[in-house]
């Protein structure tokens, strides 16, 4: 019998299972009666099941995160995030996107390996009542991609208030490993978002402190949904880690310290798994998770402190927060018949690896952050005008890479199609998630010495503060719409932490 989520849910969904079971069970759970919420699965849009055709409409609503209180969002299809979109390698997949808002968006695909005028990014604005329809050709291996808004200095805020989704890459190689793959039931995307609640509505951070350390929140939302319990079967279970959050770099782990199985990076499958008890996950970055759930003990999933906390010290309150070291979902395992049985593969994929001898250049990028200059300005007591919009205010452009604030009419750096290049990338004050558009990388050194345990696989994103090395192959063209490369703590990225290259 196969398990469907809507046997699980139905009928009272979690209120069903006895709360009090919950609280009892999950000792470090913040309260003794929380409002658990059944964990929201975004609905599955299968290119192949669609004609390898399917829309988006980019839309503002209201959202009902806790009850009887709604806030207004944005999402796609939807009031709030977006449907899980699932693609095969080899296909390509006509996608229609229709911007329903009131002002411009983008949806770049965070991670796919395309041509510069398909990604995205801030070059391909979709004006109000416009459709943009790109065709993207798959040519990449299975992985867990994201796709959010990318206009240029309305990013954090168009995300912070819902536009993001999964984007699922699948193969042949993949599905042949008989990793858990039933969307929703097994094998379950994870959309962390930290988000600011107040009385229960969404507020938008701002200010000083907002601009400096990225928008934070009180809550933890897992697919829009706080307090998530999630029911899985009492088996292994496929966790797909997917931070969408503006600015919060989570360290994961259960509250048992149970240790799980680390398979897939931003790339995609890792060779051989890792096992672990934390793992990092930085803006923009996603990690795929095998969790052997069969001691059927409910759990609950926790984030450490963000390793910038307490930047600078007075970056207040961070680690002192709500959501530090206590759990922000649950997991309840269900016995089911036929459940799979917990056998982790010794094995995943090769990996072609791209020799560092094949690098032919090398080039630095300083993430700037010249806090004194604006302590100077007097602008760390100023605050941003009313409902935070406008954070690019046009007084400041604190954020730079090299010096230079991002310019859509200046191409930074130049690149050959095929080449393999050393980057060189380091961050001022704090840990940046450095996020570089069309290309896969690898990471060769950090602060000189070798990378850690955590820098394995492909990635497309990762996080420095010490000069990390990143072995880049550039295989797409840009083709007339340059690449971004930039710090995915979002409003540090639309103030400016942003360049932009061409592959040709
Ligand atoms: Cu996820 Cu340029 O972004
Ligand atoms: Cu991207
Ligand atoms: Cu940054």
């Amino acid at each position: 019998m196969r398990l469907s989520r809507r046997t699980f849910l139905v009928g009272g969904g979690v209120a069903g299972l006895g709360l009090a079971g919950f609280a009892a069970r999950s000792l470090l759970w913040r309260d003794s009666s929380p409002d658990l919420q059944a964990l929201k699965i975004p609905p599955l849009l299968d290119a192949r099941a669609t004609s390898g055709e399917f829309s988006l409409r980019v839309q503002a609503g209201r959202t009902e995160f806790y009850p009887g209180r709604y806030s207004n969002t944005l999402g796609y299809n939807g009031s709030y995030l977006g449907p899980t979109i699932r693609v095969r390698r080899g296909d390509s997949v006509q996608v229609n996107v229709r911007n329903d808002l009131a002002e411009t968006t983008t949806v770049h695909w965070h991670g796919l390996l395309i041509p510069g005028p398909l990604d995205g990014g801030p070059h391909q604005p979709i004006a109000p009542g416009q459709t943009w329809r790109p065709l993207l050709p798959i040519d990449q291996p299975a992985a867990t991609l994201i796709y959010h808004a990318h206009v240029h200095g309305l990013t954090a805020e168009q995300v912070y208030r819902g536009l993001a989704g999964v984007f699922l890459i699948e193969d042949e190689e993949e599905q042949r490993l008989g990793l858990p793959n039933d969307y929703g039931m097994d094998d379950l995307p994870l959309v962390l978002q930290d988000r600011q609640f107040d009385d229960g509505l969404l507020v938008l951070p701002s200010g000083m402190m907002t601009l400096m350390q990225g928008r934070r929140g009180n809550v933890v939302l897992v697919n829009g949904t706080p307090n998530a319990v999630a029911q899985v079967p009492a088996g292994l279970v496929r966790l797909r880690i997917v931070n969408a959050s503006n600015a919060r770099v989570y360290d994961l782990s259960f509250e048992d310290r149970r240790s799980f199985h680390w398979i897939a990076t931003e790339g995609g499958l890792l060779e051989r798994p890792v096992q672990l008890r934390s793992i990092r996950v930085a803006p923009g970055q996603r990690a795929e998770l095998l969790v052997d759930f069969s001691n059927r003990r409910p759990v609950g999933l926790l984030t450490a402190a963000d390793p910038n906390a307490g930047m600078m010290g007075m970056m207040r309150g961070m680690g002192r927060d709500s959501i530090t070291n206590l759990p922000f979902m649950l997991f309840e395992p269900v016995a089911v018949r036929g459940g799979r049985a917990a056998s982790v593969p010794k094995l995943l994929v090769a990996q072609e690896r791209v020799q560092p001898s094949a690098a032919t250049r090398r080039r630095r990028l300083v993430l700037n952050m010249p806090m004194a200059g604006m302590m100077g300005r007097g602008m760390m007591n100023r605050e941003v005008s009313g409902d935070g919009r406008g954070q690019a205010a046009p007084t400041a452009a604190p954020f730079t890479i090299n010096g230079k604030p991002f310019d859509m009419r200046r191409v930074d750096e130049r690149v050959r199609l095929g080449d393999t290049e050393v980057w060189e990338v380091s961050g001022e004050m704090m840990s940046h998630p450095i996020h570089i558009h069309g290309v896969h990388f690898e990471v060769l050194s950090r602060a000189g010495r070798a990378p850690q345990l955590l820098d394995q696989g492909l990635r497309d994103t990762v996080l420095v503060q010490e000069p990390a090395e990143l072995l880049v192959k550039f295989t797409k063209r840009s083709a007339g719409a340059p690449f971004m490369y930039h710090c995915h703590i979002l409003e540090h990225e639309d103030n400016g932490m942003m360049g932009q290259f061409t592959v040709e």
